[in-house]
């Protein structure tokens, strides 16, 4: 079965060459988008169920349709560009992960704020002190922080058809911040944020990576299944806080990875507690939250992160001292990280 088999039996769909693209093939399994129109859903369930149909009678095992609705002037505005094959959009070679001795693992959480980004970039830099070669996607393309975090601001480099990433103390990094002028918000929307995280993939000269981290923005929306779809080896790190709720939430970004196959390396659970002078801990967040959710997705509990209080009231902490308690702790996850992905 090949992707193009695949267009093949698609192509008398009306339209097809516009509405259906990025179609990967991996193995028995099929991986494509179908863009509909956000005021005409009705008639896009019946296409969906014919693609996934006509794409089974190839021999897919496996079909993975994502809808991306578009609203009134985009749908118009693809509907009238030129016509493209399907088998254009996508070069083949793309569909090979850019390095595959890589070990990329996604940062996720059902919620906002509960420190995907600190943890992200914490596991970047405990990993970086243990030897290993790091790199970081900023994949929250709306919602970027690690530039700010790490005080890199400048535009990339590029070298050759590539983008070469920003580094700081050996950590590469690229975020859709260094791509904005004065932080304007991002309004690209639907299939080219997919793009977008396929560029940050296959157009960066990332060099030799060990582990390639990507910092995810919330929730469970169309990020997670560009990955999915882009890097189906992709294992995941899901952070809750201690709070039983939040655990709950962050049980969804779970379910999705289950869903998506991805390999779960654990739990983290952060800002745990608070140590006082007098080394007495208090759960001003609640408890058992990340024990919890371990349990609920049949994985580990990898560390519990203290809360760090930051010496500067008026400028949060983004990397934690190896000296520092939430240092020591990071210090060992990337112990267990490498442990259980090795
Ligand atoms: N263990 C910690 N101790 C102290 N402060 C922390 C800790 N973890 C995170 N923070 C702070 O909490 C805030 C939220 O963290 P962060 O930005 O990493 O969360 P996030 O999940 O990436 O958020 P978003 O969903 O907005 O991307 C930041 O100000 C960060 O500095
Ligand atoms: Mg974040």
């Amino acid at each position: 079965m090949t992707k193009d088999e695949i267009i093949a039996s698609l192509s008398d769909i009306p339209q097809a060459s516009r509405l259906i693209r990025d179609v990967v093939v991996k193995n028995k399994a099929v991986y494509l988008t179908l863009l509909i129109n956000a005021q005409d859903r009705d008639s896009s369930s019946g296409l969906k169920e014919t693609v996934d149909r006509r794409v089974r009678e190839c021999g897919a095992d496996e079909v993975h349709i994502r809808s991306k609705a578009l609203g009134g002037t985009e749908w118009e505005r693809m509907m009238s560009e030129g016509d493209q094959p399907a088998s254009a959009v996508d070069e083949p070679d793309r569909t090979a992960p850019p390095q595959a001795d890589v070990c990329y693992i996604a940062v996720t959480s059902g919620k906002g704020g509960v420190g995907k980004s600190t943890v992200t970039l914490n596991l970047a830099y405990a990993l970086a002190r243990s030897g290993k070669r790091v790199g970081i996607i900023d994949a929250d393309i709306y919602g970027f922080s690690i530039p700010d975090m790490l005080g890199l601001n400048q535009r990339p480099q590029v070298r050759g058809q590539k983008v070469v990433p920003l580094e700081r103390d050996g950590i590469k990094l690229i975020s859709m911040g260094f791509f904005v002028e004065d932080n304007s918000p991002v309004i690209w929307r639907g299939p080219m944020l997919g793009r977008m995280l396929k560029s940050f993939l296959f157009d960066v000269d990332w060099g030799k990576l060990d582990y390639l981290l990507l910092d995810l923005p919330p929730g469970t929306g169309d990020v997670a299944l560009d990955i999915h779809q882009w890097l189906p080896q992709a294992k995941e790190i899901i952070v809750t806080t201690p709070h039983k709720t939040a655990a709950h939430v962050a049980a969804r970004a779970g379910t999705m990875a289950i869903q998506t196959k991805h390999e779960i390396v654990g739990v983290i659970e952060n800002m745990s507690y608070l140590t006082d002078e007098a080394g007495q801990k208090s759960y001003i967040f609640g408890r058992g939250g990340g024990e919890a959710l371990s349990r609920d997705l049949n994985t580990e509990l990898l560390a519990q992160i203290p809360l760090q209080p930051s010496a500067d009231a008026d400028k949060p902490q983004s990397v934690f001292e190896l000296n520092s308690g939430a240092g020591r702790i990071y210090a060992e996850l990337a112990g267990l990280v490498c442990a259980k992905t090795g």
